[in-house]
């Protein structure tokens, strides 16, 4: 199995809606792939929030009345911000069946207040247990950022260091978010709290974005990456139902399968997208994927072990915290990273050695993990 295709729109605040950009995507993604839409049997469409943000549900005929003529399924599928990494595990899937499939995240978040936006994004909660006791998403990683100094003495500083490299990154990268923002590590620690210790350069933003790939069952060409594994779990809900919040679950144990399944220990991998919706998830990330041991990742972070020229550049296109996350783009996103890097087609962000990728994309606070490897063939 192969992605033979990768498309992704500028991500950002835009003036485009959810057609728009899905067509953008899709559009790209078959140009890049060097195939039209008649060779693509069936879409796995990822959308968190049209429903609830916009009233547009049934983006799967959405989807279809952009491309007349189409009869085939398109299916949309909804785990939070890990739901196009859900489209991708159930793509690989459907390759029993289909010889190429396409999936396509989509997300249209601007527009809408923030405090409408903030309670949209809270229904990847637990409606009893957070979003009646008002814990949004900034509180809940707050709360995990809380416990991992509290047990392992990670600081505010290194939270720091992952938002400077993420917009450094970023300013790679022109698709991102922020690609045009020289961030310094004043504007950082100046900036206004969230919810403590997270203040704003601590967060992902709101953005708009789509992105598409072509997944192929037969190799296409020299450029066509290989998908080694991919592995979907799922955890609780609520942080309130885990005694330990300083780790996922879900996360582990995808990891663990997507290993097994690629016949590799972590070490073997070249570069990684991790889903750091808030700078304390990266490393949370670092340690469930087995980078290193539990609390070890504030070290990898100090040591610069994770940048450009590290020994395992992470999150090389901003991560979502600059590059951005229209959440149900996002996890379609890190793969378009993760096959930019393996093509060597990155540019100025190119790291050296990129021949197996991992990607880690999370719903909630660990409720849906996807985890999947490539590998350069
Ligand atoms: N990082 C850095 N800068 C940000 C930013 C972010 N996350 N979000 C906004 N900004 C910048 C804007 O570009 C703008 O800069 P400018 O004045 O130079 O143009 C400024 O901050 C104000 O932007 P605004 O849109 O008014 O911010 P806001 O206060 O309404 O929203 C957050 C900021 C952090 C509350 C919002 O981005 C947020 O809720 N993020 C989390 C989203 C989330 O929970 N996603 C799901 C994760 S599980």
């Amino acid at each position: 199995m192969y992605i033979t295709g990768i498309g992704k729109t500028k991500f950002g605040i835009l003036r485009q809606g959810l057609p728009e950009l899905c067509y953008e995507a899709m559009q790209k993604a078959l140009k890049d792939a060097n195939a039209s839409i008649e060779d693509i049997e069936a879409i796995f469409v990822s959308n968190f929030l049209a429903g609830s943000a916009q009233s547009q549900l049934h983006i799967n005929s959405l989807i279809a009345s952009l491309l007349p003529g189409i009869d085939i399924p398109i299916i949309r599928i909804e785990t939070a911000c890990a739901s196009s990494g859900a489209a991708l595990h159930q793509a690989i899937i459907s390759l029993s069946k289909y010889k190429n499939v396409m999936v396509l995240g989509a997300e249209k978040m601007s527009g809408v207040g923030m405090k409408e936006m903030t309670s949209c994004i809270a229904e990847a909660g637990d409606r009893m247990l957070d979003q009646k006791e008002g814990v949004i998403f900034p509180a809940s990683y707050a709360l995990i950022a809380q416990q991992h100094m509290l047990r392992y003495g990670t600081t505010v500083d290194d939270l720091a260091l992952i938002s400077l490299k993420a917009h450094k990154n970023a300013n790679l990268n022109e698709l991102a978010h922020f690609a045009y923002k020289t961030v310094t590590r004043d504007m950082i620690n100046n900036s206004p709290i969230v919810s403590t210790p997270l203040r704003l350069f601590d967060c992902s933003p709101i953005s708009d974005g789509a992105a598409a790939l072509i997944i192929s069952r037969e190799k296409k060409d020299g450029r066509s990456i290989k998908i080694l594994a991919s592995a979907l779990r799922t955890g609780t809900i609520s942080l309130a139902q885990r005694k330990d919040i300083t780790s996922f679950p879900a996360a582990k144990a995808a990891a663990e399968e997507a290993y097994a399944q690629a016949g590799m220990t972590p070490d073997k991998i070249d570069i990684a997208e991790v889903h750091d919706c808030f700078t304390i998830a990266e490393l949370v990330a670092i340690e469930d994927l087995g980078f290193c041991a539990l609390g070890e990742s504030k070290g990898w972070i100090r040591q610069g072990k994770t940048s450009l020229t590290g020994q395992l550049p992470i999150n090389t296109g901003g991560g979502l915290k600059a590059n951005g996350h229209p959440i149900g783009a996002t996890g379609a996103s890190q793969v378009c990273e993760i096959v930019t890097q393996l093509r060597r087609e990155a540019g100025a962000r190119q790291v050296k050695k990129a021949d197996i990728g991992l990607t880690h994309n999370v719903g909630g606070v660990g409720g849906t993990v996807a985890v999947h490897i490539f590998r350069r063939e």
